[in-house]
């Protein structure tokens, strides 16, 4: 029997329409048409505590702790969404991040998602890929960085179709990966027969981010 994957999306941005968020909304639905259970947690619409250096800390005044620490560990997936901020992922995102620990964390796959004013650069992914790395997650070599955020889409629809494209193909990415990595390989199904190459071709070169 196939088990349901149940992906996570957190959100950072406040902002009204923010393109972060949109482009998280994107991803899941995609996540969703693939067949998994798909959930989304807002940072703008919690309260959350600034960590305080005490990882075992219950924060029983804060509820939104248990929440976000329970949606994470019920994950398989999570796709991280930051607006870039003064070159970083924002800080609301980065406490948020602190709040979790490895039993929460460890072995998830993660995926990530910026949305700048400016051009597109890699800022803020590298900084969720360190954060992912440190949390002993499996961060996917796959990102989006979503330039001229806020002029970037309306209601949702990108105007970049590239920006479409590769958003969905993260989704893809993220689900694949995901069934690989952290679900049993019984839940697999049996494993594809297939050829080994004679030599492995010579790498042509990366993309961008
Ligand atoms: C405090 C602050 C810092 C920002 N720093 C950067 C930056 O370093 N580089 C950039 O390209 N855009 C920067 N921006 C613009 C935002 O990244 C941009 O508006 C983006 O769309 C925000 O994402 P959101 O739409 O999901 O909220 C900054 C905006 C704010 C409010």
């Amino acid at each position: 029997m196939q088990r349901e994957l149940e992906i996570l999306g957190i959100a950072a941005s406040a902002r009204k329409d923010s393109t972060s968020g949109a482009a998280l909304d994107l991803v899941l639905a995609r996540a969703a048409e693939l067949g998994c259970r798909t959930r989304v947690f807002r940072l703008a619409e919690v309260r959350l505590p600034f960590c305080d250096g005490d990882k075992a800390a219950a924060w029983p005044g804060y509820p939104a702790v248990a929440e976000l620490r329970g949606a994470v560990t019920r994950a398989h997936g999570v796709v991280l969404a930051t607006p870039e901020y003064h070159g970083g992922m924002s800080g609301a995102l980065k406490n948020a991040l602190d709040l979790l620990d490895f039993p929460h964390t460890s072995g998830r796959v993660f995926g990530g998602i910026s949305a700048l004013g400016g051009r597109s650069n890699s800022n803020a992914l590298n900084q969720l890929r360190t954060s992912v790395r440190w949390l002993h997650g499996w961060m996917l070599p796959d990102q989006v960085a979503v330039p001229q955020g806020r002029a970037a889409h309306t209601g949702g629809r990108f105007h970049d179709p590239e920006v479409t494209a590769r958003l969905t193909a993260l989704a893809d990415s993220l689900v694949r990966a995901t069934r690989a990595l952290v679900l049993p390989p019984a839940a697999h199904g049996p494993a594809p027969e297939r050829a080994l190459p004679d030599a492995a071709p010579a790498a042509q070169g990366g993309r961008d981010a």
